[in-house]
């Protein structure tokens, strides 16, 4: 069989058609499937020096997540050369980047392999992958045919790239070239949420807003900062890193402001403080919850007249710092509870960023596991690391209370288990490699001791309340004094888990 002008024609219509970028590439690369028989296709990204999937066919859903750095995938290193349409001989040694990741084949090499790199104006921008069980299963159709499609392809791909350019940013400056290691600090993710919060990201990176990024243990908001920093007017600028929950209140002032010598025991140089350092860049002040009241007035004072005043000095210094501010609190309930200046809560918060949790994130959680699947694969030096679906329909059930943390952890504790169990270069992740805490719901961490009757004279009032208030106590203990996670044990809104507490005298 080979490909007729009118298979090769509905490629091109196919290519004009569909709303989104998305859809018309996973239209692109389900009609290849079909038409030349292949159990799996991919649209590849080229940029930096790695391959990003923009669309999947035939292939487990944690491959979209998956990076592929030509480092580490010689068969797609060999793609990127070639410069044309490239054919595996089913026997080649080098290991196919999919295998083991066909759904229902877990087990089973990739025989048949076609790679088409595709260019514009001679720059690699992508790479189109077929890939089949069957040995010659490519071998009827020419070069020539999977030149054309090669063509249309790269097209495509470039008009994509091309109005993504131009409509990007909102016509605010296009953030600057992501600089260093791309891979190291991507956010992986396309449900819902995470778009949003991605264009949000892209809105205020450019403007120079102070931003309070809230959200969960674990989601991101550190990713977050970065994201925001290096897509400002001053990537080139540092961005300097302060924990305000690791700040003992003896050198807090010295750490944000610096001292000059003699300021106190022990001040025995002058030294600048981060706010000093963060000149002209941006400070990231993580866990912004755990500043101390006086400390709060005194960055207050900062950000109101840009000078501060290192310990010890009467001169003032001016500074010129972006603020980006993170909490997993919910800082308006601080404020309203009077931990939390309003005046200076409502400074940082100019343009507020939530990081959704990773329950609400739908596919993210397959996306996410792949592409930690591969982090682990290169680190510990196996050929391949796979997820079975089973394994992949409990990573989407699980609740996630660690967030993307937490499922880092649990995929390379999973790998190490399972190379544990089965020695080998190649791993398949099952069901049992995890082990997951149980909900907190079904199953709470203490027994609850309703079994005790209240003692005479005791009204059903006051039996209730002090119920709710050893419940109360207990699930602060368990989630570490955390309001919020206390909240969600519980299943109740954090804010009427902090009425209630006020009421039962507990505050
Ligand atoms: N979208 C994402 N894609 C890839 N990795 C992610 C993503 N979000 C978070 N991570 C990774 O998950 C880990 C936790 O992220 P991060 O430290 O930014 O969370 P956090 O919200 O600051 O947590 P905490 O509140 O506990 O400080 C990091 O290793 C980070 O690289
Ligand atoms: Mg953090």
């Amino acid at each position: 069989m080979s490909l007729s002008i009118d298979l090769l024609a509905r490629i091109a219509i196919e290519l004009q058609s569909g709303i989104t970028h998305e859809d018309r590439f996973q239209r692109l690369i389900g009609t290849l499937r079909t038409m030349l028989a292949c159990d799996a296709s991919a649209l590849l990204r080229y940029e930096q020096h790695q391959f990003r999937p923009l669309a999947i066919d035939g292939l487990s859903t944690d491959v979209l997540g998956r990076r592929f750095a030509l480092s580490a995938h010689p068969r797609l290193e060999a793609i990127a050369r070639a410069g044309d349409v490239v054919r595996f001989p089913a026997d080649s040694s080098l290991p196919d980047p999919y295998d083991g990741l066909i759904p229902g084949q877990e087990a089973l090499k990739v025989h048949a392999c076609v790679g088409l790199p595709l260019f514009a104006s001679q720059t690699l921008i992508g790479a189109l992958t077929l890939d089949g069980m069957n040995p010659t299963q490519f071998d009827s159709f020419s070069d020539d045919e999977l030149r054309l499609i090669a063509a249309l392809a790269a097209g495509a791909l470039n008009n994509a790239l091309l109005i993504e350019q131009l409509e990007g940013y909102n016509g605010l400056p296009a953030p600057r070239q992501v600089s260093g290691d791309a891979s190291e600090s991507e956010m992986i993710g396309l449900s819902a949420g995470m778009i949003q919060l991605k264009k949000e990201i892209d809105i205020v990176a450019p403007s120079d807003l102070n931003v309070l990024i809230s959200g969960e243990t674990g989601t991101g908001k550190e990713l977050v900062a970065r994201a925001i920093h290096r897509a400002s007017g001053r990537a080139d600028k540092p961005l300097v890193y302060l924990n305000c929950a690791a700040l003992p209140e003896s050198v807090a002032e010295s750490e944000l402001f610096g001292h000059v010598k003699g300021a106190f025991t022990g001040a025995i140089s002058n030294r600048s403080g981060k706010f000093e350092m963060a000149d002209q860049g941006t400070l990231f002040l993580d866990e912004i919850g755990e500043l101390s009241l006086p400390l709060q007035a005194k960055l207050l004072r900062v950000l109101q007249y840009g000078d501060l005043q290192r310990v010890g000095d009467d001169r003032s210094l001016r500074v010129d710092v972006r603020i980006l501010a993170a909490t997993n609190r919910e800082l308006k309930q601080e404020v309203l509870d009077g931990n939390f200046r309003a005046d200076l809560f409502h400074r940082l918060s100019v343009f507020p960023l939530s990081v959704p949790p990773l329950r609400e994130r739908g596919d993210d959680i397959a996306l996410l596991a792949g592409f930690f699947c591969e982090q682990s694969r290169i680190r510990l030096g196996l050929s391949g690391v796979a997820i079975s679906q089973p394994a992949l329909t409990l990573l989407r059930q699980y609740h996630w209370p660690g967030n993307i943390r937490e499922l880092e952890h649990a995929i390379y504790r999973a790998i190490v288990l399972a190379r544990a169990a089965r020695p080998g270069d190649d791993v398949l992740l099952e069901p049992g490699n995890f082990a997951l805490r149980p909900q907190a719901a079904i199953q709470p961490a203490q027994p609850l001791s309703v079994s005790k009757p209240a003692s005479p004279g005791v009204t059903l009032r006051e039996a209730t309340d002090d119920f709710q208030r050893q419940t109360l106590r207990a699930a602060l203990k368990r989630s570490g004094g955390n309001w919020t996670s206390a909240a969600r044990e519980l299943g109740v809104n954090v804010a009427n888990l902090h009425r209630l507490a006020k009421r039962l005298g507990i505050k």
